[in-house]
């Protein structure tokens, strides 16, 4: 386990904001799990486990606990009736997991390419994009239990997973700390219909070989379009979350002209299309930029504190507010 004392959380989120960690403990193998959060018990510290940072923000005055971030990688695989079940320690990059199950021509996880973060941090928000979630794959994952102080395997079912939650985020947030996750995925094609943008695109480029290669290829080229990559331009990916409303209301809506998106996770009002129709795309507010490409990013261009984040987070759903009557929620946890 590395040891590192007062380490800015801006260095260590995409977002860039953030003053100094108390401790940050690297873990390189399962053993070490339980070692960090001793240490951690030992000085009467809080913990927060962190992976690469991409949904993550860092308050001005820094964080006096332990960060512990997972540092575990390795990917293994082992053939089953129902398909390849690919198990991935938490600290792998992610898109290198989506990178070999496309390369193995495995299907289920292909359109969640070029997601920022690692394996272990997948569940927490389940992750989704173009049409798949990692709900849809996921089987189980290993866990240490900070409550009971011991390894588990946590199944799919007791994660209880819906739109960007499980109980990593909500009921259990802080317990588990992800060892690692293991995914049921099948030889074959991503099933359609295909989400909007998504089948634009395949139509625009004449693909109609649907592989986890081409989707990959297709998905990577729809997100380096619009999305900005966290190593070059400070950001959180979507800085906020989609808005779901009940049936009764997705009809109210429509019939407004909203446009309403009726998914199996329920009826989405995109909540970059308000930002849009509130004009607020591509204009600043204190140092943040809301993106001109996709209006849910907001783009951290010169601010160098959480509380410009504050206002400006407060100026934008003040507008999306007054001019719709919806709050938005953030996205990205912080770390307090
Ligand atoms: N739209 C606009 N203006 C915008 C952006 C979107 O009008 O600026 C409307 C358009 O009608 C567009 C529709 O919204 O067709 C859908 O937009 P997009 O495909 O960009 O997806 P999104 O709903 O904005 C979500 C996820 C993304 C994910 C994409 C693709 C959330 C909070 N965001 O964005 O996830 O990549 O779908 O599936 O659910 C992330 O979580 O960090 C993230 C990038």
């Amino acid at each position: 386990m590395r040891v590192n004392e007062n380490i800015l959380i801006s260095s260590l989120t995409t977002m860039r904001l953030g003053g100094p960690a108390r401790y940050v403990l690297e873990v390189e193998k399962p053993e070490e799990v339980a070692d960090a959060y001793g240490f951690a018990e030992q000085y009467n510290l809080p913990t927060f486990a962190l992976g690469y940072g991409a949904n993550t923000i860092g308050h001005d005055e820094g964080f006096n606990g332990v960060i512990i971030i997972n540092r575990m990688q390795g990917i293994s695989e082992s053939i089953t009736e129902d398909g390849v079940l690919l198990k991935e320690m938490g600290g792998e990059y992610w898109d290198n997991v989506v990178e070999y199950a496309c390369n193995k021509g495995l299907t289920g996880i292909e359109a969640l390419s070029k997601i920022p973060g690692l394996a272990g941090a997948a569940p927490v928000q389940n992750i989704g994009a173009y049409g798949q979630e990692i709900a849809d794959t996921l089987v189980e994952i290993d866990v240490y239990d900070t409550t009971e102080k011991s390894f588990k395997t946590l199944k799919k079912a007791e994660l209880e997973f819906s739109y960007r939650k499980s109980i990593l985020n909500s009921t259990a947030k802080g317990r588990y700390f992800v060892i690692s996750i293991t995914l049921l995925l099948k030889s074959g094609e991503m099933q359609q219909p295909f989400y909007k943008s998504l089948e634009k695109f395949l139509d625009d480029n004449g693909i109609t070989d649907f592989s986890p290669k081409n989707i990959r290829t297709a998905v990577s080229a729809i997100r380096a379009d619009k999305l900005p990559d966290p190593m070059e331009i400070a950001s959180a990916g979507s800085f906020f979350k989609n808005v779901y409303v009940s049936d009764e209301d997705a009809d109210k809506y429509e019939s407004k002209g909203y446009p309403v998106y009726r998914g199996k996770d329920g009826n989405k009002i995109n909540s970059g299309w308000l930002i849009e129709q509130a004009g607020l795309k591509g204009q600043i507010f204190h140092g943040f930029k809301v993106s001109e490409k996709a209006a849910l990013v907001l783009i951290n261009e010169s601010a160098t504190s959480y509380e410009d984040l504050v206002k400006a987070r407060s100026e934008i759903t003040g507008k999306v507010y007054d001019k719709f009557g919806f709050w938005l929620e953030q996205e990205p946890v912080e770390i307090q």
